[in-house]
Protein backbone atom coordinates (compact mmCIF):
# COMPACT_ATOMS: atom_id res chain seq x y z
CA UNK A 1 0.00 0.00 0.00
CA UNK A 2 0.95 3.32 -0.89
CA UNK A 3 1.96 6.50 1.36
CA UNK A 4 -1.48 7.84 2.26
CA UNK A 5 -3.95 4.72 1.40
CA UNK A 6 -5.96 2.71 2.79
CA UNK A 7 -9.74 1.32 2.21
CA UNK A 8 -10.69 0.01 -0.86
CA UNK A 9 -13.50 1.02 -3.52
CA UNK A 10 -14.15 0.40 -7.42
CA UNK A 11 -12.38 3.38 -9.25
CA UNK A 12 -14.29 4.33 -12.32
CA UNK A 13 -12.40 2.76 -14.89
CA UNK A 14 -13.11 -0.37 -12.73
CA UNK A 15 -9.80 -1.16 -11.26
CA UNK A 16 -9.82 -0.99 -7.22
CA UNK A 17 -9.05 1.89 -5.86
CA UNK A 18 -8.24 3.39 -2.35
CA UNK A 19 -9.35 6.60 -0.29
CA UNK A 20 -6.48 9.01 0.07
CA UNK A 21 -4.95 11.07 2.96
CA UNK A 22 -2.89 13.75 1.47
CA UNK A 23 -1.72 15.11 5.14
CA UNK A 24 -1.51 18.71 5.54
CA UNK A 25 1.97 18.97 4.13
CA UNK A 26 0.32 18.65 0.65
CA UNK A 27 -2.24 20.83 1.75
CA UNK A 28 -0.19 23.62 2.92
CA UNK A 29 1.82 22.68 -0.48
CA UNK A 30 -0.95 23.18 -3.03
CA UNK A 31 -2.55 25.51 -0.83
CA UNK A 32 1.08 28.20 -1.52
CA UNK A 33 0.69 27.26 -5.88
CA UNK A 34 -2.65 27.88 -5.71
CA UNK A 35 -1.82 31.80 -3.82
CA UNK A 36 0.18 32.07 -6.73
CA UNK A 37 -2.30 32.32 -9.55
CA UNK A 38 -5.12 34.82 -9.72
CA UNK A 39 -7.63 32.18 -10.41
CA UNK A 40 -7.54 28.77 -8.23
CA UNK A 41 -8.64 26.54 -11.60
CA UNK A 42 -5.10 28.11 -13.00
CA UNK A 43 -3.75 24.98 -10.70
CA UNK A 44 -5.01 22.80 -12.09
CA UNK A 45 -1.77 21.01 -13.46
CA UNK A 46 0.81 21.48 -10.66
CA UNK A 47 -2.21 19.75 -8.35
CA UNK A 48 -2.36 17.38 -10.53
CA UNK A 49 1.00 16.05 -10.31
CA UNK A 50 1.04 16.56 -6.88
CA UNK A 51 -1.61 14.08 -6.69
CA UNK A 52 0.01 11.66 -8.68
CA UNK A 53 3.25 12.26 -6.83
CA UNK A 54 1.60 10.99 -3.66
CA UNK A 55 -0.36 8.63 -5.07
CA UNK A 56 1.61 6.77 -8.06
CA UNK A 57 -1.56 7.15 -10.19
CA UNK A 58 -4.46 9.52 -11.08
CA UNK A 59 -6.97 7.52 -8.86
CA UNK A 60 -11.10 9.02 -8.72
CA UNK A 61 -10.08 10.51 -5.21
CA UNK A 62 -6.83 12.05 -6.87
CA UNK A 63 -8.83 14.21 -9.19
CA UNK A 64 -11.64 14.68 -6.78
CA UNK A 65 -9.05 16.22 -4.08
CA UNK A 66 -7.87 18.96 -7.12
CA UNK A 67 -11.42 19.40 -8.34
CA UNK A 68 -12.29 20.83 -4.53
CA UNK A 69 -8.63 22.61 -4.32
CA UNK A 70 -9.48 24.04 -7.22
CA UNK A 71 -13.08 24.98 -7.16
CA UNK A 72 -13.99 22.56 -10.25
CA UNK A 73 -16.12 20.51 -11.10
CA UNK A 74 -14.57 16.71 -11.00
CA UNK A 75 -15.33 16.49 -14.34
CA UNK A 76 -13.31 19.33 -15.83
CA UNK A 77 -10.13 18.06 -13.42
CA UNK A 78 -10.74 14.98 -15.48
CA UNK A 79 -10.77 16.44 -18.71
CA UNK A 80 -6.99 18.00 -18.25
CA UNK A 81 -5.79 14.41 -16.97
CA UNK A 82 -6.93 12.92 -19.91
CA UNK A 83 -5.56 15.32 -22.35
CA UNK A 84 -2.00 14.92 -21.38
CA UNK A 85 -0.09 11.60 -21.22
CA UNK A 86 2.21 13.04 -18.60
CA UNK A 87 -0.60 12.25 -16.18
CA UNK A 88 -1.31 8.55 -15.33
CA UNK A 89 -4.76 7.30 -15.58
CA UNK A 90 -4.07 3.56 -14.51
CA UNK A 91 -0.49 2.80 -12.32
CA UNK A 92 2.71 2.03 -13.64
CA UNK A 93 5.62 0.77 -13.28
CA UNK A 94 8.61 2.38 -11.14
CA UNK A 95 10.03 3.60 -14.29
CA UNK A 96 7.12 4.24 -16.81
CA UNK A 97 8.56 4.47 -21.07
CA UNK A 98 6.63 6.24 -22.98
CA UNK A 99 7.27 5.93 -26.68
CA UNK A 100 6.61 8.83 -29.41
CA UNK A 101 4.92 6.97 -32.51
CA UNK A 102 4.43 10.03 -33.95
CA UNK A 103 6.01 10.74 -37.50
CA UNK A 104 9.55 11.67 -36.77
CA UNK A 105 10.46 9.44 -34.26
CA UNK A 106 7.94 6.87 -36.65
CA UNK A 107 10.38 7.43 -39.49
CA UNK A 108 13.84 7.26 -37.21
CA UNK A 109 12.88 3.77 -35.64
CA UNK A 110 9.98 4.25 -33.09
CA UNK A 111 8.65 0.81 -34.26
CA UNK A 112 12.04 -1.03 -33.36
CA UNK A 113 12.62 0.80 -30.34
CA UNK A 114 8.86 -0.58 -29.63
CA UNK A 115 9.51 -4.41 -30.48
CA UNK A 116 12.54 -4.13 -28.23
CA UNK A 117 10.52 -2.90 -25.36
CA UNK A 118 8.21 -5.24 -26.22
CA UNK A 119 10.46 -8.58 -26.35
CA UNK A 120 12.30 -7.39 -23.15
CA UNK A 121 9.86 -7.23 -20.95
CA UNK A 122 7.07 -9.84 -21.98
CA UNK A 123 3.80 -7.49 -21.10
CA UNK A 124 1.15 -5.66 -22.92
CA UNK A 125 1.06 -2.06 -23.19
CA UNK A 126 -0.19 -0.71 -19.40
CA UNK A 127 0.54 -3.71 -17.53
CA UNK A 128 3.14 -3.50 -15.03
CA UNK A 129 5.72 -6.01 -15.02
CA UNK A 130 6.11 -8.94 -12.80
CA UNK A 131 8.48 -6.86 -10.69
CA UNK A 132 7.02 -3.63 -10.66
CA UNK A 133 10.25 -2.32 -12.37
CA UNK A 134 8.72 -1.19 -15.73
CA UNK A 135 5.52 -0.32 -18.33
CA UNK A 136 5.37 1.17 -21.20
CA UNK A 137 2.87 2.93 -23.63
CA UNK A 138 3.05 4.57 -27.02
CA UNK A 139 2.32 8.45 -27.14
CA UNK A 140 2.15 10.65 -29.73
CA UNK A 141 4.31 13.49 -30.14
CA UNK A 142 6.54 15.17 -26.99
CA UNK A 143 7.72 17.68 -28.75
CA UNK A 144 11.05 16.51 -29.68
CA UNK A 145 10.76 15.53 -33.51
CA UNK A 146 14.60 17.05 -33.66
CA UNK A 147 16.37 14.07 -31.90
CA UNK A 148 14.03 11.63 -33.28
CA UNK A 149 13.72 8.49 -31.85
CA UNK A 150 12.95 9.42 -28.33
CA UNK A 151 11.63 8.08 -25.22
CA UNK A 152 10.08 9.45 -21.85
CA UNK A 153 10.95 7.77 -18.84
CA UNK A 154 9.04 9.17 -16.35
CA UNK A 155 9.49 13.21 -16.70
CA UNK A 156 12.73 12.85 -18.47
CA UNK A 157 13.68 12.51 -21.78
CA UNK A 158 15.82 10.29 -23.87
CA UNK A 159 16.58 11.02 -27.16
CA UNK A 160 18.35 9.74 -30.35
CA UNK A 161 18.12 6.54 -29.56
CA UNK A 162 18.95 3.03 -30.82
CA UNK A 163 17.86 -0.08 -30.00
CA UNK A 164 21.08 -0.34 -28.81
CA UNK A 165 21.49 2.24 -26.80
CA UNK A 166 18.08 1.87 -25.58
CA UNK A 167 19.35 -1.95 -23.93
CA UNK A 168 22.17 -0.02 -22.55
CA UNK A 169 19.48 2.88 -20.89
CA UNK A 170 17.59 -0.04 -19.72
CA UNK A 171 20.04 -1.86 -18.26
CA UNK A 172 21.67 1.00 -16.49
CA UNK A 173 18.63 1.85 -15.21
CA UNK A 174 17.42 -1.73 -13.47
CA UNK A 175 20.71 -1.26 -11.81
CA UNK A 176 21.32 1.60 -10.67
CA UNK A 177 17.52 2.81 -10.08
CA UNK A 178 17.97 6.89 -10.94
CA UNK A 179 15.20 9.45 -9.81
CA UNK A 180 13.59 10.32 -12.81
CA UNK A 181 10.77 11.99 -11.35
CA UNK A 182 9.53 15.79 -11.33
CA UNK A 183 8.58 16.21 -7.66
CA UNK A 184 5.94 18.53 -7.37
CA UNK A 185 6.46 18.83 -3.65
CA UNK A 186 9.69 20.45 -4.09
CA UNK A 187 8.98 21.65 -7.61
CA UNK A 188 12.67 19.83 -8.84
CA UNK A 189 13.64 17.28 -11.18
CA UNK A 190 15.19 14.09 -9.99
CA UNK A 191 18.66 13.62 -10.37
CA UNK A 192 18.42 12.23 -14.23
CA UNK A 193 21.10 10.05 -15.94
CA UNK A 194 23.81 12.87 -17.22
CA UNK A 195 26.07 10.62 -19.27
CA UNK A 196 22.73 9.30 -20.73
CA UNK A 197 22.41 8.34 -24.91
CA UNK A 198 20.36 11.58 -25.01
CA UNK A 199 23.70 13.81 -24.24
CA UNK A 200 25.70 11.19 -25.87
CA UNK A 201 23.94 11.64 -29.96
CA UNK A 202 23.70 14.99 -29.32
CA UNK A 203 27.18 16.22 -28.41
CA UNK A 204 28.52 13.49 -31.01
CA UNK A 205 26.30 15.51 -33.69
CA UNK A 206 27.71 18.98 -32.56
CA UNK A 207 30.99 18.27 -32.13
CA UNK A 208 30.86 17.03 -35.82
CA UNK A 209 29.34 20.17 -36.83
CA UNK A 210 32.29 22.61 -34.88
CA UNK A 211 34.57 20.48 -36.57
CA UNK A 212 33.65 21.30 -40.38
S1 LIG B 1 7.50 12.95 -33.55
FE1 LIG B 1 8.47 12.10 -31.78
S2 LIG B 1 8.84 13.83 -30.55
FE2 LIG B 1 7.74 14.65 -32.24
Amino acid sequence: MQNGQHQSGQGQNGQGQEAVEFGPELETKVAEIISRYPKKKSAIMPALYMAQEHIGWLTDAAIEWVAEKVEESPAHVRSVATFYTMYYKKPVGQYHLQICRTLSCMLCGARDLTAYIKDRLTVDAQVITEDGLWSFEEVECLGSCGSAPMIQINDVFFENLSVESLGSLMDKIAKEKPDLRYSAKKETLGEGMPEAPRSQAWNAEMVKFNKS
